[in-house]
């Protein structure tokens, strides 16, 4: 019975203590050894509570040599953890967002604020949500001025030319009102370039609702090129999108009197920053919209053009090269 007490009372300070306080109870010429050695010479009447106290003691042994183990290696650790306070952290490497990414979150966060919300959809698609549903039937001629990476042909699969598929599946699956921006990237078969690339990246924004006028378009767009560049002006040039009926160019302008600074452009002037226009009736049918009740307009940019704009980019091949020397000089933008 001393023998438990004692046991459990038992403490150390060093993994050694702890080895010779298990060698000494629990070894092989151990106290509890020689104790069930003489188990045999106890009294019958008496083995009953014997063989309990030993179990004890064997268990009380056991415990205790656990906890001190566990108790000195955890000291260990901490040791280690704070080791010397004095010594200098290790510097945390921070990387860069990419500049499309850094325009992309700007133009979200325009629109987020204006009560849009941000639409995805596949980048590989079919034709219908590509081309038919948008008013471009199979053999318009208009379907060539996007040139189109097939996948597949017949059903067409393919590399969507615009997120404009992304309005089509949005309005497939919701009611107006509609506010949504669809950001993603986009592919066309075109020679690759200082200014132009077979992928890039484009916003689009689609708002429908009752009596949604051409001036609803136009403040829109104001507002986000005033959000985006500062005091800045914007004029329609009628346009032709197969999708929209009237459509537009929209070009800003960039030049002394705006907060644009012209001096990252080539001279002042207009420069064209994306297309809009009114949602074709035909469109809204498509998609399931009563095109009698509602009306909309849509519109389109490209993020590596403005990327290029904003930060004085001179080839839009840097933008997907992966060059360090070229991604680390954005650390500081947001
Ligand atoms: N989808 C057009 C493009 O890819 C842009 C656009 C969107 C034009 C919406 C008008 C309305 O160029």
């Amino acid at each position: 019975k001393e023998h438990i007490a004692e046991a459990k009372a038992f403490k150390a300070q060093t993994k050694e203590e702890v080895e010779a306080f298990r060698i000494k109870y629990l070894g092989k010429k151990g106290l509890l050894n020689q104790f069930f050695a003489d188990f045999k010479s106890v009294a019958n009447d008496q083995k009953k509570e014997y063989g309990q106290a030993l179990n004890t003691l064997k268990k009380a042994a056991e415990d205790r040599v656990n906890d001190l183990k566990e108790a000195l290696d955890k000291k260990e650790d901490t040791k280690g953890y704070y080791g010397d306070l004095s010594r200098p952290g290790a510097a945390i490497e921070i990387g860069a967002r990419h500049p499309i990414s850094i325009v992309k979150n700007q133009i979200i966060d325009i629109f987020s604020r204006i009560g849009f919300n941000v639409s995805e959809g596949p980048e590989i698609e079919d034709d219908w949500h590509n081309f038919t549903a948008l008013n471009l039937p199979e053999y318009h001629p208009a379907r060539d001025m996007q040139d189109t990476f097939f996948i597949q042909t017949n059903p067409d699969i393919l590399l969507r030319t615009h997120t404009s598929s992304v309005q089509v599946r949005y309005m497939e699956n919701n009611k107006p009102p509609i506010r949504t921006i669809s950001p993603g990237r986009v592919y066309r078969n075109e020679a690759i370039s200082a200014r132009s690339h077979c992928f890039f990246h484009q916003v689009e924004g689609l708002y429908i609702d009752k009596d949604v006028s051409f001036a609803d378009l136009k403040q829109t767009l104001q507002h986000f090129t005033t959000e985006m560049f500062g005091k800045s002006k914007i004029r329609l040039r009628p346009s032709y999108f197969p999708f929209t009926e009237p459509s537009a160019e929209v070009d800003v302008y960039w030049g002394l009197e705006t907060d644009i600074d012209y001096r990252i452009t080539k001279g002042t002037g207009w420069l064209e920053i994306m297309g809009c226009g009114m949602v074709d009736p035909n469109v809204l049918e498509n998609c399931g919209i009563d095109s009698k009740t509602y009306s909309g307009f849509a519109f389109g940019m490209g993020i590596d053009r403005i990327a290029m704009l904003l930060h004085q980019i001179g080839d839009i091949r840097l933008l997907s090269e992966n060059d360090v020397r070229f991604l680390e000089q954005f650390k500081s933008a947001l």
